[in-house]
């Protein structure tokens, strides 16, 4: 691999920069990133990104929890060339990391075309996109968008299964390369900063349009939504989330023949059970503690869900702040990580630049940890695994 080609380089452009007075648009750091979106972002999205679950402990604990796994250096170990890339799906990712699905990025930019903004981002960077049900614009120009960059799409089961059926065959036309099914998210778990401003985007007909743009969706309304905007509004709260069991993973599996991706399982058991079903892969998460309070961060989870999933690839996010977080997630066995919070951040501060910012700076951590402490490749890093203090 080419010198030039190290994602640490990142931080040589950064300084050369400086020399000619210019600092970076955004901080590398998610503290301060988070400060100055919190300074900027309009009060009711900031709430619905940066808020979660009741005391809102597990979010917290999330990232917290990484101070707790530490990797060990090795010297003596020529680093001077790495390769951070990951192989998922018959695809060769040039990095480990994606973009985890967030459902208001259509109003984290001021354009209010957040999703396209991500795309763009993901074309800068080559970091995939798990595009979410909810978004403000269709899937299909999201996918139009990302150019031929592999992306990946989420579903929310609704309740109907034809419009289900209708969502991820879409997804498949468009050219997604997995569907994405979260699991932990049929109702929205107790969040107060929302309550309080009593604030939820949807039901105000924001990032709705993958429903609204839906010939089934369409077809279960008296009038079009263009016409009767609260009627949709409604019919849609009416059938957002299907109660799904292990009944239905049959269902499921028949829906698509992408690869198969089950969000939200932290348990062992789960997981076995999951890949008995036929998933392609299990994805490891607690919704960034959006969903429930439980108490225990996902990286503390990751290590049985791998150790259950045996040559299942397990994708994980949850409390990734910094490129030491991924290199630790890694680590414990993660094939991929996914970034959320600070992503979204990123989009809101500078559009696709500043997501690409966010990206690049998390990215750049993890080669320039991964050249320190003598792990030039992820394998190295799996073989040295993460060591609990
Ligand atoms: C999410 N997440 C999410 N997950 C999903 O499967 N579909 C979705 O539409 C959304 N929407 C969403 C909105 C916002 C504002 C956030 C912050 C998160 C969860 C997301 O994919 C991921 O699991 C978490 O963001 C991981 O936690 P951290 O690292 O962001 O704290």
């Amino acid at each position: 691999m080419a010198h030039r080609d190290h994602f640490g380089d990142y931080q040589l452009d950064i300084y050369r920069a400086g020399l000619r007075g210019v600092l970076p648009a955004l901080p590398v750091d998610f503290a301060t990133l988070e400060a100055r979106a919190t300074a900027a972002m309009p009060p009711h999205v900031l709430s619905y990104v940066q808020g979660g679950c009741g005391d809102e402990f597990t979010q917290r604990e999330n990232a917290d929890a990484f101070r707790h796994w530490g990797m060990i250096p090795r010297m003596m170990v020529d680093c001077s060339s790495r390769d951070l890339s990951i192989e998922l799906f018959g695809i060769r990712f040039p990095s480990p990391i994606f973009m985890s699905p967030i459902g208001v990025l259509g109003i984290c930019t001021q354009d209010a075309h957040g999703d396209v903004a991500a795309a763009q981002a993901s074309v800068m960077t080559q970091v995939p996109l798990m595009a979410s049900t909810l978004s403000n614009d269709p899937l299909e120009t999201v996918a139009t968008t990302l150019a031929g960059t592999p992306g990946f799409f989420q579903l929310y089961t609704p309740k109907d299964k034809d419009l289900a059926a209708s969502l991820v065959q879409r997804a498949e036309a468009a050219g997604y390369k997995g569907i994405v099914v979260t699991l932990d998210t049929w109702v929205t778990g107790w969040r107060p900063r929302d309550l309080n401003a009593a604030n939820f985007p949807q039901l105000r007909g924001h990032v709705l349009t993958n429903y609204f743009s839906d010939p089934v969706f369409r077809r279960l309304l008296d009038k079009p939504p263009e016409q009767d905007l609260a009627a949709a509004v409604s019919k849609w709260g009416s059938l957002f989330g299907k109660v799904l069991t292990w009944a239905d993973l049959p269902w499921l599996r028949s829906l698509t023949k992408l690869p198969l991706i089950l969000k939200g399982i932290c348990h062992p058991d789960d997981a076995k059970r999951a890949i008995d079903g036929g998933v392609d892969a299990i994805f490891c998460s607690n919704h960034g503690g959006r969903q429930a309070n439980g108490g225990i961060a996902a990286i503390d989870m990751l290590p049985d869900v791998v150790a259950a999933s045996g040559s299942t690839p397990v994708l994980f996010d949850s409390g990734i702040r910094s490129g030491t977080d991924v290199v630790k997630a890694l680590a414990l066995g993660a094939r991929a990580v996914g970034i959320g919070r600070p992503y979204a951040y990123g989009l809101a501060l500078g559009g696709a630049a500043g997501a690409a910012h966010v990206l690049k700076s998390i990215l750049a951590e993890a080669d320039l940890l991964m050249a320190v402490n003598g792990y030039p490749t992820i394998r190295d890093v799996r073989a040295a695994g993460a060591t609990r203090r």
